[in-house]
């Protein structure tokens, strides 16, 4: 040992302070479970021999790993209680030894439980992401659903959640509901049973589901643009221990179906009413063709009678002459009328012609207002009898038949009643106006007049104004609706003026 390695080697185990006892070579001990290494003398002198450091070092090293592998603690505690005839430094370097173990354990387990914990926090990261994954494709879920879902909590059903389809129901943003309770929001539901339904399925658990219930959904009053159509289903809502703590609502909102079952159901009725009207324009047409001939006969018997009366002197004011005078012209007007009306029952193929804008107005009043006997309206024409235009006469006076019934039957319940139509030339087109001093069109009304079946008319059928701009518009012209700032409306529409001037040869229709 009088090597210069092992001057070396006995300096680093002095300069830890344990080197002074004779047995200090065979002190570097590392044990494992069952047995122990140990440097002893003749290893001590391999490293001299060796002559490298290095060696001293690794031997260091190796124990110390060694040592903390297997348990270098309780092998050490063993260790040194089999050898207790062993000197004080011995047992110095062994407890050096064991610090030095016991660091390295320490920061092993250090690291250790570093990397379990980095460990723990990346499971717990991955598990609570997964979570909000889940927490947020459920709630895409419940806010993509065509079904509109709520839930309500308590006796009293507040509301707690609710998905943008029962919003859209509602047509309330959920800020407005939530917290609030069900009954207090639509009073409604209250009056058709929905509170006592859903306070039996909080009590009993028991679900509930209904078709087709009808629901309207204002919060002060029952407006019917709250009016909805639902196929509803009440759940109870459990807690994580099973308890019923609320009533979970879900169902589909299907007003437009039932809508549109409705709008076929009122189509087909109009439908098979339209048939009906046909067949009676068939029968009107005949009619008109057999009381032509009784009527003919009334009005000439009127008229001999009128002329015998007068050839016996009878005085002028005799109320006989006057009534015979009355008959005559009653039943020639009422000849007339059905004239008319045969013509405008007859389906004939369009056929344009020049025509006087006065006679079509003039057949239009006598057509239109026949059945507003004590509801007639005070009626104005300005219409320059020299104003033509080139038409199908039938189809335009269909057009002016609507426009003053639509008139007049606005007209029906407002204190003035006055019809004013008016024509004018506007450049090559014939401007025609008709216009009333009824309560005139509401916004919505002026959006979609002129698209078939738009009606506020029990009778009314929604198609006199589609047909009309269908008609004007295959003639060439336009149609327009405004409301005046005195009140009322006038629908306009324009025709095209004959080319050349045109000489009339007939002027009226019937
Ligand atoms: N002069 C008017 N004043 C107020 N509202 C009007 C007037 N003219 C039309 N309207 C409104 O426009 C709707 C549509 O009129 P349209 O003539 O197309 O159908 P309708 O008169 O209801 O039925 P029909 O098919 O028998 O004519 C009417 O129901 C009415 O609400
Ligand atoms: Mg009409």
């Amino acid at each position: 040992m009088h090597s210069e390695s092992l001057v070396v080697w006995r300096l680093i185990a002095r300069a830890s302070g344990c080197l002074r006892h004779r047995h200090s070579e065979c002190a570097l001990v590392a044990a494992r479970r069952g047995g122990f290494f140990m440097i002893d003398r003749g290893w001590a002198q391999f490293i001299a021999k060796r002559g490298e450091r290095v060696w001293i070092v690794v031997t260091g090293a190796l124990l110390t790993i060694l040592s903390i592998r297997y348990d270098g603690f309780e092998a050490l505690t063993t260790f040194s209680a089999a050898h207790e005839q062993w000197e004080l430094d011995e047992l110095l370097v062994i407890v050096f030894f064991a610090g030095l173990c016991a660091t390295a354990l320490l920061v092993l387990r250090a690291r250790d439980l570093r990397r379990e914990s980095a460990a723990r926090t990346a499971i717990e990261t991955a598990e609570r992401l997964r979570v909000e994954n889940d927490r947020d494709r459920l709630h895409n879920l419940f806010e993509q659903s065509p079904s509109f879902m709520a839930i309500s909590r308590g006796p009293e059903h507040r509301f707690e959640f609710v998905n943008s389809a029962y919003e859209a129901l509602v047509q309330r943003s959920r800020d407005r509901l939530i917290g609030r309770e069900v009954a207090e929001l639509f009073p409604s539901v209250l009056r058709i049973g929905i509170i006592p339904i859903m306070d039996e399925v909080y009590r009993t658990g028991v679900p509930y589901s209904a078709r087709r219930v009808r629901v309207n959904l204002s919060e002060h009053y029952e407006d019917p643009r709250f009016e909805r159509v639902v196929n509803w289903v009440a759940h109870p809502y459990r807690d994580a221990e099973g308890r019923i703590i609320g009533v979970f609502s879900e169902g589909t909102d299907i007003t437009d179906q039932v809508d549109a079952e409705d709008k076929v159901r009122r189509l087909t009725s109009e439908l098979i009413h339209v048939a009906r009207v046909s067949a009676m324009g068939t029968m009107a047409s005949t009619l008109a063709h057999e009381l032509n001939q009784p009527l003919t006969a009334i009005s000439n018997y009127a008229a001999t009678a009128e002329i015998v009366c007068k050839q016996r002197e009878a005085a002028q004011d005799d109320p006989i002459v006057g009534a015979l005078t009355a008959i005559k012209g009653a039943s020639l007007r009422a000849g007339d009328i059905i004239r008319r009306l045969r013509r405008m029952c007859a389906r004939e193929t369009a056929r344009t012609e020049v025509v006087r804008i006065v006679d079509l107005v003039d057949d239009a009043l006598k057509l239109g207002l026949i059945d507003f006997a004590e509801r007639q309206p005070e009626v104005k024409v300005s219409v320059p009898p020299s104003l033509l235009a080139l038409a199908d006469p039938i189809q335009i006076q269909q057009v002016l038949v609507n426009l003053v019934r639509n008139s007049a039957e606005a007209m029906a319940e407002s204190p003035t009643r006055m019809l004013r139509i008016a024509a004018t030339r506007i450049g090559n087109m014939v401007d025609i106006s008709v216009q009333d001093s009824g309560p005139g069109l509401s916004g919505d009304a002026l959006a979609r007049l002129f698209e078939p079946f738009t009606t506020t008319k029990a009778g009314g059928m929604g198609v006199g104004l589609s047909i009309s701009r269908t008609i004007i518009e295959a003639h060439g012209g336009r149609i327009s609706a405004h409301n005046e700032p005195e009140g009322g409306c006038t629908f306009r529409f324009s025709l095209r003026m004959p080319e050349a001037p045109a000489v009339l040869e007939t002027s009226r229709l019937g």
